[in-house]
């Protein structure tokens, strides 16, 4: 499918804050490929980035500073430039009269925003929302909510206990960048220079249980962030879900171990088939149960993927299971994008 620019007076004037980074990127490559409609396309990021010019479909256009960018020429802004920068120009594009899609924490639990993950609470675009903000969950937080919707549909969720494996691209394009040089660094010996920015100790052939910072429950706040948001998403205010966020040496793709207890007993067999009902879910033992998703392998996907679904031994209602999503495309600019598709197929811009 084209995105070449689309005329006509139904398709939306739209803007990427954050475009030069790696979730803005994404963003842009996902528009090209599933040719969202825009009648304009407006890339904004950092004075540093001002005059830079990309390609979008084809056509050139230059990344314009935020500072000097007029929020009346958008419909809809996507923000991912991190929070300060959304708690600052939110509001500047909302009172512009532009509907903000914003891929920070800034203003998920703001109760007059939408916290939405298209495939499970995609009715909560019916109108638009009181802030003008529609809120983009957390990388971990999406991939997992899509999964827990379909299983408590049919058996009741009791609690949840999840274990993350995040990947760096979780900060960007310099928690990659930092990744490569620490493990350049590690390779060549003890003795060698360098020191860590992002990811304190260093990432290289290590795994850091710790994401974001330290509340004082002992929890981070990652893990709050997956508590508060997956409740918020299902609209499942009690629903008891408990996470341990743990930063690992990938590039890209986060994974999770789910361990989930449900209100009445679950046959192996039909859970698969309720999981890979699921959309845009791909079960990998559906054929054989050695078979699993690894990041590396699953690469850059569009899809959830999910192996190692074990029913415990002991607890009948109990099971495990292991997903795999691209956290840049899944857990960032794919759910954005298809936030933004869901909008305009509602006429709610
Ligand atoms: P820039 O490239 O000009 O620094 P990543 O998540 O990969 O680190 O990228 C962050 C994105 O947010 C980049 O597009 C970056 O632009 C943008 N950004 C960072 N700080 C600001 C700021 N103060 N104002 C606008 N955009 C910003």
């Amino acid at each position: 499918m084209s995105s070449a620019p689309d005329r006509t007076a139904a398709a939306p004037r739209v803007a990427i804050v954050g475009a030069t980074g790696a979730v803005g990127t994404t963003m842009i490559e996902i528009i090209e490929e599933r040719g969202l409609r825009y009648s304009e396309l407006h890339l904004v990021a950092s004075s540093r980035s001002a005059g830079r010019k990309l390609t979008v479909a084809g056509r050139e256009y230059e990344v314009q500073a935020i500072e000097e960018f007029d929020f009346g020429q958008a419909d809809v802004v996507f923000f991912s430039a991190g929070t300060t920068v959304s708690e600052k120009w939110v509001p500047v594009a909302t009172a512009a009269g532009a509907v903000v899609i914003d891929n920070t924490i800034a203003f998920r639990m703001d109760p007059d925003t939408p916290l939405v993950v298209p495939q499970v609470n995609a009715h909560e675009l019916d109108r638009r929302p009181k802030s003008g903000v529609i809120a983009n969950p957390n990388c971990s937080t999406i991939p997992l909510a899509r999964l827990l919707r379909g299983i408590e549909d049919r058996w009741g969720i009791r609690n949840a206990v999840v274990s993350t494996y995040q990947a760096a691209s979780g900060l960007g394009y310099s928690g990659v960048e930092e990744l490569q040089e620490s493990t350049r660094a590690s390779l060549q010996g003890p003795d060698a220079d360098f020191e860590p920015q992002h990811f304190k100790p260093a990432l290289a052939f290590n795994v850091i249980p710790k994401i974001d910072r330290f509340l004082d429950s002992g929890f981070t706040l990652e893990e709050e962030k997956m508590l508060q948001e997956t409740r918020k998403i299902l609209g499942l205010p009690h629903l008891d879900v408990t996470t341990t966020c743990v930063r690992v040496p990938v590039a890209n793709c986060h994974s999770e171990s789910v361990y989930v207890e449900c209100q009445s007993p679950v046959d192996r067999a039909e859970l698969v088939e309720v999981l890979a009902a699921l959309p845009e879910v791909k079960v990998h033992d559906r054929e054989t149960v050695t078979a699993f998703p690894t990041p590396a392998v699953v690469g850059s996907s569009d899809l959830v993927h999910v192996g190692r679904i074990r029913a415990t031994q002991n607890n009948p209602r109990a099971f495990w299971l292991w997903l795999v999503a691209d956290n840049l495309r899944i857990g960032a600019a794919l759910n954005a994008v298809q936030i933004a598709e869901e909008l305009i197929e509602r006429d709610t811009l």
